[in-house]
């Protein structure tokens, strides 16, 4: 803490806005704000930038298919990523967009920059040429063959057809700037991490850097060449300008100088897909411009479910608005930043979550504040005891009091500086685990030393006192120190010790600033346990998925009867099935007979249905909508080749088709009478 004070500015990707955001961008966009939120709590100076990416053929594509503008299209799912930041509690100092002017006047100076540029041995950086290739307008990028799965040239990340183009283009000479990358990269001026992410890296220039093409015919949504009106520049060049047109590069405003020309670190934090973009395409573009270039790269993993890649493609998605809603933002925060090492690809469960919550957060943590704060409010009259005074008295426990009360005063500044610097390294896992093992050293502690015990001999008042004051210091510190992460409880626990409800900031991180008399604030749950006996798989994150804007959601009873809840509803007209694959759903007209609420769930309702040739028992979710009584008798129309499935213990056998109203389900029916039985085409 003692360091110079330092300035970091750290970007996430922009996302694109094809869609609702998905849990890998709250990933990103998390870390990145914990990241921030710790250099300005050790002092430094930093700046979060955070955006969306709203160019592009995917975009003009999915405008059409829903019947709206482009730029409405942009509107609507740049409010959504914001909203669901606020959910987050990200602290980003910008949000650019690449729709705003700011953008578009910062790309067409960087692309001035550019066309007069020269390649170190002399030839024009930006050329003209035709390309011919592969292209897979999902990714904006073309694919050499090796990167296509046959038989269908499909592409690997979103095994869909690529469609081979010629375009007269203009070119970037990437060509030329093999040799200059690779020294910035192994000397570590760019420092690429993990590890395997800068090796990844050094493979792709070690087998030749080819040019690529940097305008593009037929796409009419983006920023116009000034040469050649009726392209557009290339979505990743006008994407990856964001990183500079958000600070002012326009106007070379303050911003930009400060931010980025004048930083010690501008860091991109990204996703492994877009390594190669912004280890290479990136920091080439900038250096033939002239303009300071990235001085780190992190590239996060990806989270998996079920040990597959999540896709709005295959529809194997987790809601990020499910996720900061099952258990609050702090929890949310908490658990992607602590389950895995940032950097590696994990898999993300419902189960996970809940686990870590209970022990971590509600156990190891909730229960040392509560205890100390209680012990507090019962021993010292509700105020901060005071310091230690007298020598330790030769009590059995003594021994350990002495270690407790040098434990907690000396290695907190070496903790501190430990914990800073993980998240300095976005070791966010190591930071939260440094800070757990001493909160189990407290707890121990507090067995151990038996305050209780303590309490009873008036004769060792000061020792009780001592001790509750360094538990009291204890807690604030961990409460500074895990702030980047669960601000929210943070904060809480300053007004718990009776500091005020406040942001911790770096004076904070000095040991013995609680002033002896201060009254406490009034001491509340910090993280309330879950029991899983009550906590039905309804709030299960992993059984959410996001609705596609334009498309309704999917039936509640859909929701809550089978784990076909997996896959996402396709865009309109988008992903089409053929005739085959829709005749593998046996739909039936069936007779409600019996309906009864399962006992422990809002949401879910028991029925026995009539399919003429049999009866059956199905589990829907739709006793929010519907009183049991009210069903007995109807018609409604079921899937009835489901595989059986459990929920809340009941076997369920299909599942009832419902749409949905202002969060009420509407059962699928019959205007005229149909046997039981009857299939439905
Ligand atoms: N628009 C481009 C980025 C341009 S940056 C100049 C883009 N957008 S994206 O919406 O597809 O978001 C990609 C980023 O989202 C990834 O780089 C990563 O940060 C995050 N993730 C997307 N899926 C992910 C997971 N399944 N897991 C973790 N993060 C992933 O690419």
């Amino acid at each position: 803490m003692t360091t110079p004070k330092r300035t970091l500015y750290a970007t996430t990707p922009i996302y694109y806005v094809n869609d609702v955001p998905h849990v890998g961008h709250a990933y990103t966009t998390i870390a990145v704000d914990a990241l921030t939120r710790s250099r300005r709590l050790a002092g430094h100076d930093a700046f979060m930038l955070t955006g969306t990416d709203e160019h592009g053929q995917n975009i003009e594509r999915i405008a059409r298919e829903r019947g709206i503008s482009e730029q409405e299209q942009c509107d609507e799912i740049a409010a959504k990523f914001r909203e669901l930041w606020a959910r987050y509690d990200i602290r980003y100092d910008r949000f650019i967009r690449t729709t705003d002017e700011i953008h578009r006047r910062g790309v067409l100076r960087l692309w001035e920059k550019l066309r007069a540029a020269k390649t170190p041995d002399g030839q024009d950086a930006v050329y003209s040429g035709i390309y011919a290739g592969w292209y897979c307008p999902r990714c904006e990028a073309f694919k050499d063959e090796d990167e296509l799965r046959q038989p269908g040239n499909l592409c690997l990340d979103h095994e869909r057809p690529c469609e081979w183009l010629e375009e007269q283009n203009l070119f970037f000479r990437l060509s030329a700037y093999e040799g200059w990358l690779r020294q910035r990269i192994e000397s570590d001026q760019l420092r690429i991490r993990p590890e395997s992410r800068r090796n990844e890296v050094l493979g792709v220039i070690r087998q030749g850097l080819k040019d690529f093409s940097i305008s593009r015919a037929r796409v009419k949504w983006g920023i116009a060449v000034p040469e050649q009106p009726d392209h557009v520049l290339y979505v990743w060049v006008d994407a990856l300008s964001n990183y500079i047109t958000a600070l002012g590069f326009a106007d070379d405003a303050p911003d930009y100088r400060h931010y980025w020309a004048g930083a010690d670190e501008r860091l991109h934090v990204i996703g492994k897909d877009i390594i190669r973009f912004h280890c290479l395409y990136w920091p080439a573009i900038l250096y033939a411009a002239g303009v300071p270039v990235p001085t780190r790269e992190f590239g996060q993993g990806f989270i998996t479910r079920d040990g597959r890649r999540l896709s709005k493609t295959t529809g194997n998605v987790i809601d990020p608005v499910a996720l900061v809603e099952r258990l609050g933002p702090d929890a949310a925060r908490y658990f992607v930043l602590r389950e895995a090492a940032y950097g590696s690809d994990w898999d993300l469960t419902d189960a996970a979550f809940v686990a870590r919550y209970n022990a971590d957060l509600a156990n190891d943590l909730g229960n040392l504040v509560s205890r100390a704060l209680t012990m507090v409010a019962r021993y010292c009259d509700g105020q901060v005891p005071q310091r230690w005074q007298a020598p330790l008295s030769k009590s059995p426990k003594a021994d350990f009091t002495e270690t407790f009360a040098t434990s907690v005063n000396a290695p907190s500044a070496g903790l501190a500086d430990k914990v800073l610097s993980h998240y300095e390294e976005l070791a966010f896992s190591e930071a939260l685990g440094e800070i757990w093992s001493w909160i189990g050293q407290l707890n121990q502690a507090i067995v151990q030393v038996e305050p209780w015990s303590l309490a009873k001999d008036a004769a060792r008042k000061a020792e009780l006192d001592g001790f509750l004051y360094r538990l009291l210091e204890a807690v604030r510190l961990v409460a500074v120190l895990t702030t980047p992460v669960i601000p929210r409880a943070a904060a809480r626990v300053f007004a718990m010790l009776g500091i005020g409800e406040r942001e911790p900031v770096t004076d904070d991180l000095v040991w013995g600033r609680l002033e002896p008399g201060t009254p406490l604030g009034v001491i509340a749950p910090l993280f309330p346990r879950v029991d899983k006996t009550q906590d039905s798989k309804e709030n299960a994150v992993s059984e959410i998925k996001p609705p596609v804007p334009g498309v309704p959601t999917p039936p509640a009873s859909a929701g809550a009867t089978s784990s076909a809840v997996s896959q996402t509803p396709a865009p309109p007209g988008g992903d089409r099935i053929d005739i085959a694959e829709f005749a593998k759903v046996e739909l039936r007209a069936a007779k409600i007979t019996a309906a009864e609420k399962i006992a422990g769930s809002k949401k879910l309702v028991k029925l026995q249905v009539d399919l003429g040739s049999e009866t059956r028992q199905v589990v829907a979710g739709i006793a929010e909508s519907y009183e049991p009584d009210a069903l007995v008798g109807k018609s409604i129309v079921l899937v009835a080749n489901l595989k059986p499935a459990k929920l809340m213990g009941v076997e369920s056998n299909g599942m009832v088709l419902a749409g949905s109203e202002d969060g009420k389900a509407v059962l699928c029916t019959f205007d005229a009478a149909v046997a039981p039985g009857t299939k439905v085409k």
